[in-house]
């Protein structure tokens, strides 16, 4: 599977949005990765519907949208008509994953599953013949710029082996503290699909391009 840099545009400057989502698509990033947080869920609160829709008029990037929110089937139908194409919901926080996830499907959109650092991985496995993503997480959820967790490559090395099982075309993406310096190791581990915030962002065109190169180079290996 190829290797995909999914850009957080939680690190984003808003005020430069649109300029610096271009910079990410130009260095090659396929992926759009948007956090939406209730408050709830998570601490935080981000953004909704509205600005998934915003960002599909001017931009022809995968929507990635990774909600962090309680009971997420409330609003499948609401982020699948903006625009999303993959639709991430946190088994945690779902009352019916196996139905949220045939929501998702029903709606057109591809689904992934995400699971937090103290969920164990083997609870992903009964929902593998139906997810086309699975989201490992690297941190908690709720803030950007936080420190990856170690721990997270063995569950990244579990995660990749259950789907090498499942055989499926499965992206494995892994969210959190991901950095130039870490990010070879998350690759190596397993994960195709690499979200990164605050270390593309702070300077969005030159990191993006940094993390292809390092994409590319792992993918040839
Ligand atoms: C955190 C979000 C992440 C966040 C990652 O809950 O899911 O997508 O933006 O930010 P960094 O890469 O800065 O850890
Ligand atoms: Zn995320």
């Amino acid at each position: 599977m190829d290797n995909i840099l999914a850009p957080s545009i939680l690190a984003a400057d808003v005020m430069r949005l649109g300029k610096q989502v271009c910079e990410v698509s130009e260095a090659g990033a396929k992926y759009l990765h948007i956090d939406v947080m209730d408050g709830t869920f998570v601490p935080s609160l981000s953004y909704g519907v509205c600005v998934v829709e915003s960002i599909r008029k001017s931009c022809d990037m995968v929507l990635d949208v990774h909600l962090m929110i309680v009971e997420p089937a409330r609003y499948i139908e609401a982020f699948a008509k903006a625009g999303a194409d993959i639709i991430t919901v946190h088994l945690e926080a779902c009352a019916d994953a196996e139905e949220t996830i045939a929501q998702i499907h029903r709606f057109g959109c591809r689904a992934g599953l995400s699971i937090k650092p103290g969920t164990p991985v083997e609870e992903i496995g009964r929902y593998l013949g139906q997810i086309d993503l699975l989201l490992v997480m690297s941190v908690e959820p709720g803030f950007g710029g936080q420190k990856f967790f170690p721990e997270s490559i063995e569950r990244i090395r579990t995660a990749r082996h259950m789907i090498g099982q499942e055989g499926r075309d499965i992206d494995l993406e892994v969210d959190g503290g991901i950095t130039q310096e870490n990010v070879r190791e998350v690759l190596r581990a397993g994960a195709n699909v690499i979200v990164a915030g605050s270390a593309v962002f702070r300077d969005p065109g030159p990191a993006s391009r940094t993390f292809m190169k390092i994409l590319r180079e792992e993918q040839e290996r």
